[in-house]
C-alpha cells in the first residue's frame, strides 16, 4: 500500500510502524526511546505525529503506530510541534543538562527551565529502554525503583547485582548516555559492581568483563556453534580473513 507523509508518497506494508517507514525515506521524526534493535518502546512521545483517515485527525505514536490503510501522515504541524515542545519542556526540567535534551530544547526554541527545582547531574529520562535490554538478554540486573520524583534505574538496593554482567549494554542503548561504565586499569565499574576485564588472546587488548564472555560462550555454545576464543574485533576480522585465504589457497 501506498502512504503520504509530509507530501511524500511511500510504500509502507500492512502492520509496519510509521516512523520505520518515515526513515526508510529519509523523513526526520525525532526520537528518543527508539531502539531499532529494541522496537516498540513507545515511552518519550517525542516521535508523535499527526494521522489523517477518512477525513479525521488524530495524534499518534509514530514509534509504535502500525499502518492498516492509505493514510496521510504530518510529522511537523504546528500542533505537533506544541505538543512536542511541551514534551521537550517536562523532559528538560528532568535532565535540564544532558546534552540531547539541551540541544532538543535550544531547536524547538524553549528556553531553559526555571520553575521547577532541577537536578544538574540527571540525564537519566526515565524511558525504560536500559531495563529492557536487560531483560531482553535474560539478565534482569536491573529495573526502576521507587516511585514519583525518586524514581529511578537501579539495581536492587542500589547494591551490586550477584547476577549483572557487566555487559554494558545497558549503557549502549541508553539515548542520553545516562549509564557511565568506566574502564580502567583492566577492571570495570558499572552498577556499584567492579569487574575484571579480558583480555584478547593475539593483542593483548582488553574486550568484555570475562562474565561477559562466558555468558556469550554459553548461548554459542547452546547454539550447537563452536567455543569461540576471546579476540578482539580487529583480531576476529583478521582471523577470519586468514582462515578464508587459507581455505581459497
Ligand atoms: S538510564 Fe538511559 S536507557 Fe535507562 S531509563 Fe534512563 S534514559 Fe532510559
Ligand atoms: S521514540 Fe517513539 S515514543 Fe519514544
Amino acid at each position: 500500500m501506498v502512504i503520504t507523509i509530509d507530501g511524500i508518497k511511500c510504500q509502507a506494508h500492512k502492520g509496519e510502524y510509521i516512523l520505520d517507514i518515515a526513515k526508510r525515506n529519509n523523513i526526520h521524526i525525532p526520537t528518543l526511546c527508539h531502539s531499532d534493535a529494541l522496537p516498540g518502546q513507545g515511552n518519550c512521545r517525542l516521535c508523535i505525529v499527526e494521522v489523517i483517515e477518512k477525513g479525521r485527525k488524530k495524534v499518534v505514536t509514530s514509534c509504535i503506530f502500525p499502518v492498516t490503510g492509505e493514510i496521510e501522515v504530518v510529522t511537523n504541524s504546528e500542533k505537533i510541534r506544541g505538543i512536542r515542545k511541551t514534551l521537550i519542556r517536562l523532559l528538560s526540567a528532568r535532565a535540564p543538562k544532558n546534552e540531547y535534551i539541551d540541544k532538543l530544547r535550544q531547536e524547538y526554541n524553549i528556553p531553559p527551565e526555571t520553575r521547577f527545582k532541577t537536578d544538574d547531574n540527571e540525564n537519566c529520562i526515565l524511558c525504560g529502554l536500559c531495563v529492557r535490554a536487560c531483560e531482553e538478554m535474560g539478565i534482569y540486573a536491573i529495573s526502576t525503583v521507587n516511585r514519583g520524583i525518586t524514581k529511578k534505574v537501579s539495581t536492587p538496593f542500589d547494591e551490586a547485582s550477584d547476577v549483572c554482567i557487566g555487559c554494558g549494554v545497558c549503557a549502549y542503548v541508553c539515548p542520553t548516555s545516562a549509564i557511565k561504565v568506566l574502564d580502567e586499569g583492566g577492571k570495570r565499574h558499572l552498577w556499584n559492581k567492579t569487574f575484571e576485564l579480558m583480555k584478547c588472546v593475539k593483542c593483548g587488548e582488553y574486550i568484555t568483563t570475562r562474565e561477559h564472555f562466558e555468558y556469550i560462550r554459553k548461548k554459542i555454545a547452546a547454539e550447537g556453534t563452536e567455543i569461540i576464543e576471546p579476540l578482539c574485533d580487529k583480531c576476529k576480522k583478521k582471523t577470519l580473513g586468514e582462515n578464508m585465504a587459507q581455505t581459497y589457497k
